[in-house]
Formats: structure tokens, sequence, C-alpha cells
């Protein structure tokens, strides 16, 4: 098996490692936070993804981890590059992590395949290539391999994935790259680096988009009287459309779709071309965040100020930590700029929530958020906000009112105990 070494140790990353260490491989895993570095070699995973821990702790013998990147690049004849890219201001990508990451690359050291598996602008890859020649690194070969894993399901999504997308201008290193992946029985994409980068964003815009859309026919279906539940449903089961992606709700979130639709919209007017689709789906997409305050209003009149709101769930989506670009973050924003108390709980983002809306009061648990609430909102769907004795919860709310934000909760069960229950795109079920 070979040796590989994988650059940033964060959610992309430490995937990458565990599967392919599980894979067989031996990986040494570099991030430039000691602190992370420090937890991974005690034995901890610093971020919370399903199964990801075990599979560290099965696969340890096989894993290093490094603060060295001197260490960690000769270690390694394939380089994974997994580090984070953000937004700018600008919505443009923000490549400032590549570029260091391609500074600490030592000067002297063999042949080696650097596979940039970050979500990086169309023409990146160029422009490294460009760079490392000129630093005279022409011994370096390159190679794309982008990462569709979703956090929540992201072991299960590397080892069976759809598929590989391996781009690069030497069709023998894509080979070799698609070889690291021997042992998932996924089919493999070999392609140009250009349409490896820009497959990626394609995907996400693309799934970004069926989102925003099935939100505003939601939108639509309020207005008319219709059920998108239904209207969903019937449109999933044409087969041209499929059922994915179609979940009417309070808008998407996270550390992938907001940055990389604003950033291929910026790829596409970088290089001149107005992609005025994607202005669409962003405005909707911003909009239907806010829409839940004026359900609030509708419920409890105008003034929101005093009003106690729990919120159940501030994650972007159940089974992570994360609360990059969370709908969560808008809505509690909102609410506390109209004067209401709002009492928010997650399993497990409270603490990475706190540090960013510290005006927010945070409870130990659904029930206490719920603990003489005039509204209750479901920002994200954990199961045990589905499973929740609700006909308790409605004894100590004072006003039983449920803004379903994901159209999960039982609408029929809630109203049958006596709720006002408001979902999206769904009619408002009165007591
Ligand atoms: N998170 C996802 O669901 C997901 C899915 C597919 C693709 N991606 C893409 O993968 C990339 C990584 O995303 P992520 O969510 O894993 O990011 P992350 O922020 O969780 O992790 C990035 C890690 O890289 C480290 N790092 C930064 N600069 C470094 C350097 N020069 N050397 C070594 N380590 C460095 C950081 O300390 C951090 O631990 C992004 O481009 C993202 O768009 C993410």
């Amino acid at each position: 098996m070979t040796r590989l070494t994988v650059v940033g140790a964060g959610y992309v990353g430490l995937v990458t490692v565990a599967c392919m260490a599980e894979l067989g491989h031996d990986v040494v895993a570099m991030d430039i936070d000691a602190s992370k570095i420090g937890l991974l070699r005690d034995g901890g995973v610093p971020i919370y993804e399903p199964g990801l821990a075990e599979s560290i702790a099965a696969n340890r013998e096989r894993i290093e981890f490094t603060t060295d990147p001197a260490y960690a690049y000769k270690s390694g004849n394939f380089v994974f590059v997994c580090v984070d890219t953000p937004p700018m201001p600008s919505g443009d990508a923000d490549l400032s992590r590549i570029w260091q990451a391609i500074d600490n690359i030592p000067a002297d050291e063999g042949t080696h395949v650097l596979i940039v598996k970050s979500t990086v602008p169309v023409g990146t890859g160029a422009l490294v290539r460009a760079e490392l020649a000129q630093r005279g690194h022409r011994h370096i070969r390159y190679a794309s391999n982008p990462e569709f894993l979703r956090e929540g399901t992201a072991l299960e999504d590397f080892m069976h994935a759809d598929r590989v997308v391996v781009g690069a201008d030497d069709p023998g290193i894509a080979e070799q790259v698609a070889q690291l992946y021997q042992g998932i029985e996924s089919p493999v994409l070999l392609t140009d680096v250009a349409s490896a980068e820009m497959i990626k964003y394609a995907c996400n815009a693309f799934l970004a988009t069926k989102i925003s859309f099935i939100n505003e026919i939601a939108n639509v279906c309020e207005a008319t009287g219709a059920d998108v539940t239904v209207v969903a449903r019937g449109m999933g089961m044409d087969k041209r459309i499929g059922p994915h992606f179609l979940q009417a709700g309070i808008g998407y979130g996270g550390s992938c779709f907001p940055k990389d639709v604003s950033a291929l919209k910026q790829i596409a007017g970088n290089s001149g071309y107005h992609f005025q689709l994607l202005n669409a789906v962003i405005e909707v997409n911003e909009l239907q965040k806010r829409r839940v305050i004026g359900k609030l209003k509708r419920h409890l009149g105008d003034q929101l100020r005093g009003k106690r709101i729990a919120l159940l769930g501030l994650s972007f989506k159940p089974n992570t930590d994360d609360i990059r670009q969370a709908s969560s973050i808008i809505l509690a924003s909102r609410l506390l700029a109209e004067g209401a108390e709002v009492r928010g709980y997650d399993p497990l983002a409270m603490e990475s929530m706190r540090t960013i809306l510290p005006a927010m009061t945070y409870v130990p648990s659904a029930t206490a958020a719920l603990e003489g609430a005039d509204a209750c909102v479901l920002v994200t769907e954990w199961s045990e906000f589905l499973e929740l004795d609700w006909a308790l919860a409605k004894e100590s709310m004072a006003r039983p009112i449920v803004i379903d934000g994901r159209n999960a909760l039982d609408a029929a069960a809630l109203v049958d105990m006596g709720f006002v229950y408001d979902g999206v795109g769904t009619r408002v079920k009165l007591e």
C-alpha cells in the first residue's frame, strides 16, 4: 500500500485520513493548528462526524499526526490538500491556505503528486502548476480530486461515492490517483483539471438551485393553498427530476453551498459572464431564512419584543456540529434585533454558536428551550426533536405555536394535541 500525506485535518481532511487508512494506506496527517494535532495524537477528534472517531481509532497504527510540513511532504508520494477555502467578502474563494500549503513544500524532495481535494475555482490548478514550475518544483505532478462528501454521512459518502472524479493533464497521473481508491466500488471519471474543478461547483450550484426552486414553490403553495410536501412527492416521482433536494425549508446553509454558489457566480463574472440564475438562487435562500420572522408575527402580532422564542437546532443540518452559514444564525440575529428573547438548544453546536452569538440564551435541553415559550421554531431536524414528548412540551409552553422550518414534525399529531402548526409551504393548521 502507498504512503499518503493529507494536508489539513478538518472535516474533509480527517475523513480522507480515516478512509484512506481504512483502505490500507499509511497516512500522515498535517495541520497548522497545533491544538488539533495535539488532540488527535491524544486519541481525540476535534470535530463531530458519525463514525469518524471510531474509524480513526481502528486504523490508528496506519495514521500519524504532525504539525511539521517538511516531514509531512517528505513522508508521502501522494499529497492530498484538504485545507479550507472560505469565502472572501467579495464572494470569491479565499485561496490563501492553498498558497500557504504550497509555500510549505520543501525544495529538494523527490517526485510526488499534489492532489487538491479542496474546492477551488476553475483555473486554480493551472495557476498552481505555473507557480510550482516557477519555484523549481517541476518534479511535482498535479491532480484535482474534488470531494463530494456530506457532513453527517461523510464516511459513508467517501466509501460509497457516487463517483470519484480525478482531473489531471497527464492521464497516467490521473490513473495513479484513481488507483488510491482501489477497494471503493465507485465509478471513476478521469478528466482534465479544469473540468474536474468545474464539476464540483456545478454540482453544488445545481443542488442549491433545486433547494431554492422548491422553496419558491413552497412560498407559492402558501399563497395558493397547495401543500409543497405533496407537490415535491409528485415531482420527485418523475425520474427526470428525482426526489432528492426537494425538501422545502428555511434555506440551505453549511460550509459549502453558500460559498460555492457565490464563488461560481464570481468565477463566471470574473470571466465576463453574468450567471443570472445564481443571483436568484442566492437571494431566494437569504429571504427564505427571514420568512420565519413574518410567520412569527402572523401568530404573535407585530411586536416580537419581549416574546420568548425557542429555537430547536442550531447546526446547519442534523448530525453535525458545523454552524457555518447555518440558517439559525440569521434567524436568531433577526429575532434578537426585534427584541425577542431567544432560547436556543442544539445537541452539538452550542459551544461554537455561543462564540458568534453570545446574546442568545443557551439552554441545556429542548425541554428547557420550550419552557414558557410563546412559539417554537424547528430549525434543524435532529431526531431528538422529532421524538420529543410534544404533549408534555405543550404544557410548559406559554402558547402552543410550532413553526416547523424543515417540515419534519408530525403535523397531524401536533394539531391533534392542540398546537398551532405552521410548516414551510404546508397549510397552516390551527387548533
Ligand atoms: N465540509 C464539507 O462538507 C466539504 C465537502 C466537500 C468539499 N469541501 C471542501 O474541502 C475543503 C476543506 O473543507 P473543510 O470543511 O474540511 O474545512 P475545515 O475548515 O474543516 O478544515 C480545514 C483544515 O485545514 C487546516 N489548514 C489551513 N491551512 C493549512 C495549511 N497551510 N497547512 C495545513 N493545514 C492547514 C485548518 O487548520 C483546518 O484544520 C474546502 O475547500 C471545502 O470547500 C468541504
